[in-house]
């Protein structure tokens, strides 16, 4: 398919942690208005329903830098979105798409659509954790040094914010989330409030809010679609079981 004034454009989007309902409504329309829909299988079948006239490519898990290629290439002549979950700039695929655009210097138009990422999403289920000032980490060591992430745990947990932790396990690396946890230990109690959410918005979706210590015991029900939240020094359980950091509203209000 082929635009009529040849004059492509790129769109990475964020398409949010499940189904269309919690995708923006210009994450969709750039989807609908696309001529090609770049992505891997598992966020194609989450934007199912707005597919129909678009040419689709399905690329596969770990060829982000072939995906980005031919997304760079297309967008030449084309109208390309390509999808990533939840928010593009947060783990996503904005920036190795930006850098192979960069470093190629192809004058691309190009856009990065927002979306609700995991942190959001699955803190939306448990009642309020991460309210003010937070850490995000990711425990994928893929593609950063796991020295580098070890550091940079200690320094979060440290702080006594709560810590969103993405990518906390997989198939390859199952030992980092109790490498993480035995971090937090070193600065935290055991009664830590830990929330699990697990394929948040999605088909199967489960949480639970656990301690710090009973995680680091068994951490069986955590998977690499599992995000897991660790309260900070504030972080309590409410009655009804949920989750929240307070903002600070009590040092202030009586009420
Ligand atoms: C490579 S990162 C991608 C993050 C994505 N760009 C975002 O903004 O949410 C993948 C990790 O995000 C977390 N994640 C993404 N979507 C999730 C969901 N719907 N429910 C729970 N965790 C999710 C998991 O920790 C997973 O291992």
């Amino acid at each position: 398919m082929q635009s009529d004034d040849k004059r492509g454009k790129l769109s990475i989007v964020g398409i949010g942690p499940g189904g269309i309902a919690q995708m923006t409504g210009q994450a969709a329309d750039t989807i609908r208005a696309a001529e090609y829909v770049i992505g891997n299988a598992f966020y194609l079948e989450q934007i199912a329903p707005l597919l129909g006239g678009q040419d689709v490519i399905r690329s596969s898990m770990g060829k982000e830098v072939e995906r980005a290629q031919k997304c760079v290439d297309l967008a030449r002549t084309h109208r390309v979105v390509m999808v990533s979950g939840g928010d593009p700039g947060v783990y996503g695929m904005a920036s190795i798409v930006l850098e192979v655009m960069d470093r190629a210097g192809v004058p691309v138009e190009y856009e990065v659509v927002p979306g609700v990422t995991a942190s959001c999403a699955g803190a939306s289920l448990l009642g309020s954790p991460l309210t003010g000032d937070h850490v995000t980490l990711s425990l994928s060591d893929l593609l950063t040094p796991w020295e580098t992430i070890e550091t940079r745990l200690g320094l979060a947990f440290q702080m006594g914010v709560p810590v969103a932790l993405y990518n906390p396990k997989s198939h390859g690396r199952p030992e980092n989330l109790s490498r993480a946890l035995a971090i937090a230990l070193r600065h935290h109690s055991p009664e830590t409030p830990v929330g699990l959410v697990r394929n948040a918005y999605r088909v199967g979706q489960e949480t639970e809010v656990t301690t710090l210590g009973a995680l680091a015991e068994d951490d069986s029900a955590v998977d690499m679609r599992t995000l897991v939240i660790v309260g900070g020094t504030e972080t309590f359980r409410m009655q009804d079981g949920g989750m929240l950091t307070p903002r600070g509203y009590g040092r202030k209000y009586v009420y």
